[in-house]
């Protein structure tokens, strides 16, 4: 049996803006993440695909062209050079689906890598990254690329859609609080929401939209000066922009004022919105009250993570 894995991630900045062209920065979250294991299954004439997560086993042959695991891996073993058969692909995964961690192209990165070991293939991360791009737009519609790309480079990124990712050095290690509202949020829906609202009020949004981009800029800047206190306030800054967006909810909006209350530098929701999770800048020494005054208003579940410049990858 061949296994690889690939980490979960968050967006510290910039999250729909990017959709339009404005930067914006995500970290890795390598604790959490998804597994993929690739063996052969000898005269089975079919590869087959097992989710045990999601309780499914199916044939590649028999999943509908709306199936973004099976296109990933059609796609994935054209580009191999490996016939369609005679393979078991099964995938399980630590993060929670359609909380903004990047779960779908997580298990996505994860088959691509175990794959390419099976096949002893070694591709770069923006190889891994464009392929599974392609899975992404299935699941997502209209995906600015970031998620796949920080999750296939597993490192901080500066990401602008359509360019190559900027690896950011890390000043000083940010730790981070993930607190999930327990509410589903489809990034498909939310980003079309969002073109829909833009195409009502477009010289509004272009506004907002370059205001969150300045903000990354600003912010690249404090990640590398490793000027926490600076940082959180710009998350503030970024959620209250995110709020203008019509992205948040009275959920998130709750969770991200619970945790300044209780101490942390700076908060905002992570990722499409309107559900999801929100994530708290803190220090050390305020982690644990801040968690556990998440936990204590109604957070489904916690994370604390530290993002460096070392993160563990595979
Ligand atoms: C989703 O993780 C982030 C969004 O900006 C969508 C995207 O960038 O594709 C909401």
């Amino acid at each position: 049996m061949t296994t690889a894995s690939a980490c979960g991630k968050v967006i510290l900045f910039g999250e729909h803006a990017v959709v339009y062209g404005r930067p914006a920065i995500a970290v890795p979250v390598s604790q959490v993440r998804a597994e993929a294991a690739v063996d052969p299954l000898p005269a089975a004439g079919d590869v087959l695909l097992e989710t045990p997560d999601l309780g499914r086993r199916y044939w590649l042959a028999e999943a509908d062209s709306s199936d973004g695991i099976a296109h990933l891996v059609r796609l994935a073993l054209k580009e191999l050079g490996a016939p369609a058969r005679d393979l078991r692909i099964s995938v399980r995964s630590a993060l929670p689906i359609g909380r903004g961690m990047g779960s779908g192209a997580a298990v996505s990165t994860a088959i691509v890598r175990a794959l390419c070991r099976h096949f002893g293939a070694h591709w770069p991360p923006e190889k891994v990254s464009a392929l599974v791009f392609e899975a992404e737009k299935l699941y997502h519609g209209t995906p600015s690329g970031i998620d796949n790309t920080v999750i296939a480079y597993e490192a901080p990124v500066y990401f602008v859609k359509g360019q190559p990712p900027q690896i950011i050095a890390i000043g000083a290690p940010l730790p981070l609080i993930i607190a999930d509202t327990g509410i589903f949020s489809s990034t498909r829906e939310v980003v079309g929401a969002v073109r829909e609202a833009r195409g009502r009020e477009p010289a509004r949004y272009e506004a907002l939209f370059d205001a969150i981009g300045k903000l990354v800029d600003t912010a690249r800047r404090h990640i590398e000066d490793g000027n926490l206190p600076a940082l959180g306030r710009l998350m503030d800054e970024n959620h209250r922009l995110l709020q203008e967006l019509g992205v948040s909810c009275p959920a998130l909006d709750q969770l991200v004022e619970i945790a300044r209350q209780a101490g942390a530098l700076g908060a905002k929701l992570s990722g499409a919105g309107r559900g999801g999770n929100i994530i708290a800048l803190v220090t050390p020494e305020r982690s644990a009250s801040v968690e556990s005054a998440l936990r204590s208003a109604g957070a489904a579940s916690t994370i604390f993570t530290t993002v460096t410049s070392h993160p563990r990858g595979e």
